[in-house]
């Protein structure tokens, strides 16, 4: 293990230029430097380095981190190795330390599952490669397949011979404990037989290369056998979460941006074998949303290869409305009868393959419209319900230029006029919204974009005590002052109070650990220190989490940096470090495209993080006390109303403590704001 003050060593002298630069030419652009992304085909420079921030950003694609993001992304590195290649590169030596017997416990039992699947493919590769039965049965079958020895080893293939308890035997003499071994699926749960037998093997990986699940396929061609059967669902293999292939092919994806997808193992192989690099397998079962999350960040294009007959395509196309809603492009190729990518590919060769399958591909909804209208040829009942399916799929898509876009096509190819097509889709639009603001309404603590509703104010009850009303200028009926609103980029606009929780784990992540000069301690504690009480009820979870997570490293002595925050085991709390970093910036290429000019002039938050951070915080306690306001007022008007004075009199009291403090803290945010 590397010690912790090496790994801040390390840290403190990578510099995110020098790295990049291993790799990506960059050019200085104002105050960043830039160059074409890595990680997505382009041919303009979106890819953009920060060395003030130490931070990457690609515009184009959105991949963004420090330098440990960029090695484990680029070179598919793990996080002690990226240490290490940076510690090589800047001549830092690094002294290893010893593992305590408990870390050891912890990281084994973390990794177990890994090693015990490591072991089961090398005794498959072995078995392959190295026994004669291995050779004269499943490495000729390999061949006899097409494929060559070099891919044969790139993929993981491998040979379970058919022994009773080969493997059981050899993993227990080793030393591998049983109960991973069924855990994994390797022997049976009686811990009696291997799993595996008479199968030549396909090794399922992780998109980081780590073996996750076998898959075991028969050489018989008899029916009763089944043709593969795989490993169970573990921690490691969460079967809708995988696509077979995608750790070899993620480089040639983002290259190429386009992701084929097949439906076999082989399919994935022979392509690969051909040179068409970008290609997964679904693995014979329909796609599934986190799969296409899975393509969707390495590319907006998808193109479906089927081989199937036309009622299996049918049935798979109903599943594709999943990918529209992704904003996903999604093309169909449909193959030559009788053949299915790897018996095309195998006969007439990977350039033939990619001519065939770029003149077939043809767009989803056109595909689908094309398939529907032959079907329902002069039946007008079943026309009707074509427009209605049409126009379902076409809803689904995010971008608004791409729906009518093709609301214009379709009502050509549909003989049906485009304000019909139109009026029905926004139907279809205005529903989904309401399902989803519905559903939003039903868990309070999720966002929704009205304010916590305010009671009622003085106007409508005539017993009221007019003096109340004096404490709450009608500006404030939930509308927040105009000074703060104007601040928020409309895009960005947050509901309730999410937009000043925002700002409290901005200035925890950007200058958590910057010391105030005039009080002598950190950002963070002073932060944290002073909204103590209200850590417990952020209305937003992931911001709560975030605060609450900050204050226990600070009792517990511990720091955090932007680092910590970048590499969050938490994806969510790392995506939204990077938002948070990249911010200022995020204006500066529509800004340079538009003006040819950039913008340097623009202050950086961190010169002035003092004035920064007690607006902030201002602004922050500022919702709070105001919901308070609400909320006490409620009881004062419940309690008038049931006529309980005593009651009445006590809240009243609370309120004019609530309402001079708030007047105060807007007070001074006031002169502050103005001041800017
Ligand atoms: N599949 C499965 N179990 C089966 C049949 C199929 O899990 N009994 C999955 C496998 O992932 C397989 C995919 O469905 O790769 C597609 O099936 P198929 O086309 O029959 O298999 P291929 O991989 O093309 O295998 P081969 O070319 O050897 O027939
Ligand atoms: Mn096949």
């Amino acid at each position: 293990m590397i010690p912790p003050k090496q790994v801040q060593e390390i840290l403190d002298a990578t510099r995110i230029e020098d790295v990049v630069e291993d790799f990506v030419t960059l050019k200085r652009r104002g105050v960043n430097l830039i160059g074409l992304c890595p990680f997505h085909g382009e041919r303009t420079p979106s890819f953009n380095v920060n060395p003030a921030r130490n931070i990457f950003k690609c515009f184009g694609c959105g991949k963004a981190g420090d330098a440990i993001t960029f090695l484990k992304e680029h070179e598919n590195l793990t996080y002690p190795e990226a240490l290490r290649w940076l510690a090589r590169k800047y001549n830092i030596e690094i002294q290893e330390i010893e593992r305590s017997p408990e870390q050891m416990a912890e990281a084994q039992l973390a990794d177990s599952l890994y090693i015990v699947n490591d072991f089961g493919l090398q005794h498959f590769q072995k078995q392959l490669f190295d026994t004669d039965e291995g050779k004269s049965v499943a490495l000729a079958y390999f061949r006899k397949r097409g494929l060559r020895e070099e891919i044969i080893r790139a993929f993981g293939l491998g040979y379970a011979p058919d022994e009773r308890d080969l493997l059981l035997r050899q993993a227990k003499s080793q030393g591998y404990s049983l109960d991973l071994l069924k855990k994994v699926g390797l022997c049976s749960q009686d811990g009696s037989r291997d799993f595996f037998r008479a199968r030549v093997m396909f090794t399922i990986h992780n998109m980081s290369g780590k073996v996750a699940a076998f898959a075991g396929r028969t050489m018989s061609s008899e029916k009763t056998i089944p043709k593969y059967i795989n490993s169970p669902e573990t921690e490691i293999y969460v079967k809708n979460k995988i696509l077979y292939g995608a750790f070899q092919a993620k480089k040639a994806i983002r290259q190429l941006d386009e992701c084929l997808l097949v439906e076999g193992y082989m399919d994935v192989i022979s392509l690969y074998q051909a040179g068409i690099e970008n290609v997964v397998a679904s693995s014979g079962t329909s796609l599934t949303e986190g799969q296409l999350q899975l393509i969707r960040r390495n590319t907006s294009n998808l193109k479906i290869l089927y081989d199937g007959d036309p009622a299996g395509i049918k049935a798979a196309l109903r599943g594709l409305d999943l990918a529209l809603e992704q904003d996903l492009n999604v093309k169909i190729c449909l193959l030559p009868d009788g053949h299915d990518p790897d018996s095309y590919v195998q006969e007439f060769g990977g350039e033939a393959f990619t001519k065939y399958t770029t003149e077939n591909a043809k767009d989803f909804i056109f595909f689908k419209t094309d398939l529907l209208l032959e079907e329902t040829k002069g039946d007008p009942i079943k026309r009707a319900g074509l427009v209605k399916d049409i126009v379902g799929s076409i809803a689904k898509i995010p971008d608004t230029i791409k729906r009518s876009v093709y609301l214009r096509e379709c009502s050509t190819l549909l003989e049906v006029p485009e304000q019909a097509l139109y009026s029905e889709a926004n139907k279809l639009i205005t529903n989904t919204l309401k399902k989803k603001e519905e559903k939003a309404a039903r868990q309070p603590s999720a966002a929704s974009d009205v304010p916590p509703a305010a009671p009622p104010m003085w106007g409508g009850d005539e017993f009221f005590p007019p003096d109340i009303g004096a404490y709450f200028p009608p500006s404030e009926a939930g509308e927040g002052f105009p000074e703060f609103e104007s601040q928020q980029k409309p895009a960005e606009r947050k509901s309730g109070e999410e937009y000043q929780e925002r700002d409290i784990v901005r200035l925890l992540i950007l200058y958590g650990m910057q010391i105030l000069p005039e009080e002598n301690i950190t950002v963070g504690e002073y932060v944290l220190s002073d909204i103590e009480e209200s850590l417990g009820d952020f209305d937003n979870a992931l911001y709560g989490k975030i605060a609450k997570e900050c204050h226990a490293l600070l009792v517990e002595g511990k720091v955090f940096d932007q680092h910590y925050f970048i590499q969050h085991e938490s994806g969510e709390v790392a995506n939204l470090a990077i938002d948070l970093l990249a911010e200022p910036w995020e204006f500066s290429p529509n800004w340079e495209a538009m003006w040819n000019y950039p913008l340097q002039n623009q202050p950086m938050p961190e010169r002035n993080f003092t004035l920064d951070m007690r607006q902030s915080l201002d602004r922050f306690k500022l919702r709070k006390v105001q919901k308070m306001c609400a909320l006490n007022l409620a009881r004062v008007q419940t309690a008038s109303k049931s006529g309980d004075h005593e009651a009445m009199m006590r809240f009243m009291k609370i309120q004019q403590k609530l309402n001079e403090t708030r007047n105060e803290i807007a007070l001074r945010t006031g002169t502050v704001v103005l001041a800017k």
